[in-house]
C-alpha cells in the first residue's frame, strides 16, 4: 500500500531503501533553471566535462533578470543560450514567462521526477509531478546524469473535503495550511493531498498550492493526477502525457490533517513570514498603497482572468498602484485575445512583462511604510525593495477586490463571474530553441565580461580557528544572506561582486570582516536559510572563506548548498549554548578529518575559555564531499 510519493521514489530509487529519514538517492527525468541560479548551475555542468546532458528533458529559462538597465543580464542571457545550445539543454527566452508557469503548461508530467534550481520548482507537484528544488550544482550533477541525494521523506496527508466558495481561492487553502503547520511544518517531508474536494481543483490552482509548499520548507507537495489532470494535458495538446496516478486505499501516513473547502475564508500573511497568517475578516479596512499581481503562484490564465473579472468596469482606487504580470506568455496573449487585457488596463491596473518583476525585487518597490497586498508566496523582510515596507501575501480575488476599494475587503461581497479554462490554450512554442545536435557542434559559448570563474574551495584543513564573523537570530531567510533586488543580482554570475552585498541588510560590514579575518564561522538560530534555493547563498559565503555555519536547525535547499560548497553545517546539541558566543568570538575545531556519522564533535570557544558539542548528521558522502572541499572537488577526485 503505497502513497504516489512512494510510488514515484520507488520507480526512480537507484540508492537506498525507503525507510523515513534514511539517506536515498532517485534518478532525475527534468530538470529546469532559471538564470539567477542557472548561470551557476552550467558553470558547474561546464567544470564537469559533460558534452551533452543525460536527462529526458533540460530547460533553460530567463524569467528572473530581465531588466537590462547595463550589459550584464543582457550577457548572462547570451551565455544561457549558447551553454544550453552547446549542451543539449531548450532555451527559453526572456518574455516567455516564469519558468513554473511554462513548465506546468508545457513541459511537467505526471510521474516524473522534476529538479530546479529554484525552491518553488514543487509548482508541478500540481501536475502530479515529484518536483523538488535544489540548488544549481545538485542540478548539474543530474543534467550530467548523477542521481539526486535526499532524505527518504515522511508523508503527510491533507484531504480537502467539498468546494470554495466565489471569493475563496487555492491561495486560501495554502495560507490555512502555512497557519496550521508553519514555515518549518514541512521540514522532511512530503505534503500529499487527497480529498474529495481534490476534483473541485484545477491543475493551475492545485498549482499554487504545491507552490507554497515551498514556504512550508517541504521536500515538495504533489496532488494525484486524475480526470482534471487529463483534461488541462488535453487542452494544452499534451494528452499523450497523461498517466493516472493515486495512492493506494490504506496507504499510510505520517501526519493527517483535514480541511473543509466549504467553510474556509479568505486569507492574508501578514509582514513578514508566510506562516503569520490571518483570515481576512481580522484585518479589514486596512489601507492599501500597492497592490501586485502575479508570480509563478498566482499567474495562471485562470487568476488573471479571475482578476479581469473582478476589474470588469470598476476604476482602481486613486491611492493604489495595481501591478500585474500574468505569468507566461501563453497567458497574456490569451488575454489579449479575449479582452482580458484590456479590461485590466482600462480598470487602470499597470501590466508587467511576464517575469518574476517585483516578486525578486525587480522594480515596483512600493512607497516608504507601504501596505503592500501581493499574491505572491513570499513576504520576507526587505524582499520588496522597501525596507519599511509591510508586505502582506493573499489570493488574486482579495488583491484584485482590495485595489478597487483602496484597503483590504473581503472579495466574498463582489459579484463576479468565475471563468472557465478555454476549450483549448493558445500553444506556441516559437520563444523556446530547442537543442539541435548539429548546431551544437558549432556553438561558441559566449561570455561577456559579466561571466566570471566558478571559484573553488579549498580542502578540508584538520583544525580551524577563526572568529565568528556573524550572530543571527530564528528564521533567517537565502534573503537576509544573499539579497535579490535590481541593484545586486545582475552580479549572480559574478561571485566576487555578489559577495561585497552578503547580509547587507544584517551587518553592513559583514564583507569586510571576512575579508579583514581570511574568514570564520556564521552563528545562526533555526531554520538558518530557509526561503530560495540560491546557492550564492552558501557560494559567496564560502568565497569569503566561511568554514563552517553552527545553527539550531536548517532549511533543507540551504543546508545542502552548504555541504555542496564545502561549508560544515553543523547543529548545536544543546541549544542553550547558542546564547553563550559573541560576535568576534574565536573558536577552535579539531580533528575535523576524522568527522564520522553520528558523532559530536567539542568547539572550544577560546574567547570564552569554554567548550561545547555540535552534531553534523552528515551521510559518509556529506562528509566526504565536506573533507575535499565542495562537490566539484570530489567528482574532479574520482575522476582522476
Ligand atoms: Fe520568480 Fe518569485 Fe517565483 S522570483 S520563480 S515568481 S518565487
Amino acid at each position: 500500500m503505497l502513497t504516489i510519493t512512494e510510488k514515484i521514489i520507488k520507480a526512480h530509487l537507484v540508492e537506498g531503501e525507503m525507510h523515513r529519514g534514511e539517506p536515498i538517492a532517485i534518478h532525475i527525468d527534468q530538470t529546469l533553471t532559471q538564470d539567477a541560479t542557472g548561470t551557476m548551475a552550467y558553470l558547474q555542468l561546464e567544470a564537469m566535462g559533460v558534452d551533452q546532458v543525460k536527462t529526458e528533458l533540460s530547460i533553460s529559462y530567463v524569467d528572473h533578470n530581465t531588466l537590462q538597465s547595463g550589459f550584464e543580464n543582457a550577457d548572462d542571457h547570451k551565455y544561457l543560450q549558447t551553454v544550453a545550445m552547446k549542451h543539449g539543454v531548450k532555451f527559453s527566452k526572456p518574455g516567455n514567462g516564469i519558468c513554473h508557469q511554462v513548465h506546468l503548461e508545457r513541459f511537467a508530467k505526471p510521474g516524473k521526477t522534476l529538479l530546479g534550481s529554484d525552491s518553488h520548482t514543487p509548482t508541478a507537484g500540481g501536475i502530479g509531478a515529484l518536483a523538488i528544488g535544489a540548488g544549481g550544482l545538485d542540478v548539474a550533477c543530474a543534467m550530467a546524469g548523477r542521481a539526486f541525494h535526499l532524505t527518504m521523506p515522511k508523508v503527510v496527508n491533507i484531504i480537502l473535503h467539498g468546494s470554495l466558495q466565489r471569493g475563496v481561492s487555492s491561495k486560501d487553502i495554502i495560507l490555512k495550511v502555512l497557519q496550521l503547520l508553519s514555515v518549518k511544518g514541512g521540514v522532511g517531508k512530503v505534503i500529499e493531498y487527497s480529498g474529495d474536494g481534490v476534483k473541485n481543483l484545477s491543475i493551475p490552482q492545485r498549482a499554487t498550492i504545491t507552490n507554497m509548499g515551498a514556504e512550508l520548507g517541504a521536500t515538495t507537495s504533489v496532488f494525484p493526477s486524475d480526470e482534471i489532470t487529463y483534461e488541462f494535458l488535453k487542452k494544452q495538446h499534451r494528452e499523450e502525457d497523461y498517466v493516472e496516478l493515486k495512492a493506494d486505499e490504506g496507504a499510510v501516513y505520517d501526519e493527517t490533517y483535514e480541511i473543509d473547502l466549504d467553510t474556509l475564508e479568505p486569507m492574508i500573511a501578514m509582514p513578514h513570514s508566510p506562516d503569520n497568517v490571518l483570515p481576512i475578516s481580522e484585518v479589514l479596512g486596512m489601507k492599501v498603497d500597492q497592490v501586485a499581481i502575479g508570480s509563478c503562484t498566482n499567474s495562471s490564465y485562470r487568476d488573471m482572468m479571475t482578476v479581469a473579472n473582478i476589474l470588469k468596469g470598476k476604476t482602481v482606487d486613486p491611492e493604489v498602484s495595481l501591478v500585474i504580470s500574468p505569468g507566461s506568455r501563453q497567458v497574456l496573449n490569451m488575454l489579449a485575445s479575449n479582452g482580458g487585457l484590456s479590461t485590466m488596463i482600462t480598470a487602470g491596473a499597470r501590466i508587467l512583462e511576464t517575469t518574476c518583476g517585483p516578486c525578486i525585487g525587480m522594480g515596483q518597490s512600493p512607497i516608504t511604510n507601504a501596505l503592500s497586498l501581493r499574491t505572491f508566496n513570499r513576504n520576507f523582510y526587505g524582499r520588496s525593495g522597501t525596507l519599511s515596507a509591510k508586505v502582506c501575501l493573499v489570493s488574486p480575488e482579495t488583491a484584485a477586490a482590495s485595489a478597487i476599494a483602496g484597503y483590504i475587503i473581503d472579495p466574498r461581497v463582489l459579484e463576479f463571474d468565475i471563468p472557465e479554462d478555454p476549450e483549448y490554450f493558445t500553444i506556441d512554442d516559437s520563444m523556446i530553441i530547442e537543442p539541435d545536435m548539429e548546431l551544437s557542434a558549432e556553438t561558441e559559448v559566449v561570455r561577456g565580461p559579466n561571466i566570471k570563474p566558478l571559484p573553488i574551495n579549498t580542502p578540508l584543513k584538520n583544525t580551524i580557528t577563526k572568529k565568528v564573523m556573524i550572530k543571527v537570530d530564528d528564521n533567517i531567510t537565502t534573503d537576509h544572506i544573499a539579497p535579490a533586488g535590481a541593484k545586486v543580482l545582475p552580479y549572480r554570475s559574478n561571485i566576487e561582486k555578489i559577495s561585497e552585498f552578503i547580509f547587507m541588510n544584517v551587518k553592513a560590514s559583514f564583507h569586510d570582516d571576512c575579508i579583514a579575518n581570511d574568514g570564520g564561522f556564521i552563528v545562526a538560530g533555526s531554520n538558518y536559510g530557509q526561503g530560495s534555493s540560491r546557492e550564492h547563498a552558501a557560494l559567496a559565503p564560502m568565497y569569503l572563506g566561511i568554514k563552517a555555519v553552527i545553527a539550531k536547525s536548517f532549511a533543507r535547499i540551504h543546508r545542502a548548498n552548504l555541504i555542496n560548497f564545502g561549508i560544515i553545517p553543523f547543529t548545536f546539541v544543546n541549544e542553550k549554548d547558542y546564547n553563550d558566543i559573541d560576535e568576534m568570538d574565536t573558536l577552535k575545531i579539531t580533528d575535523l578529518l576524522d568527522i564520522k556519522e553520528n558523532t559530536p564533535i567539542t568547539v572550544q570557544n577560546v574567547t570564552k575559555g569554554k567548550t561545547f558539542q555540535v552534531e553534523h548528521n552528515l551521510t559518509q558522502l556529506d562528509i566526504d564531499t565536506i573533507k575535499a572541499g565542495g562537490t566539484l572537488n570530489l567528482i574532479r577526485q574520482n575522476q582522476k
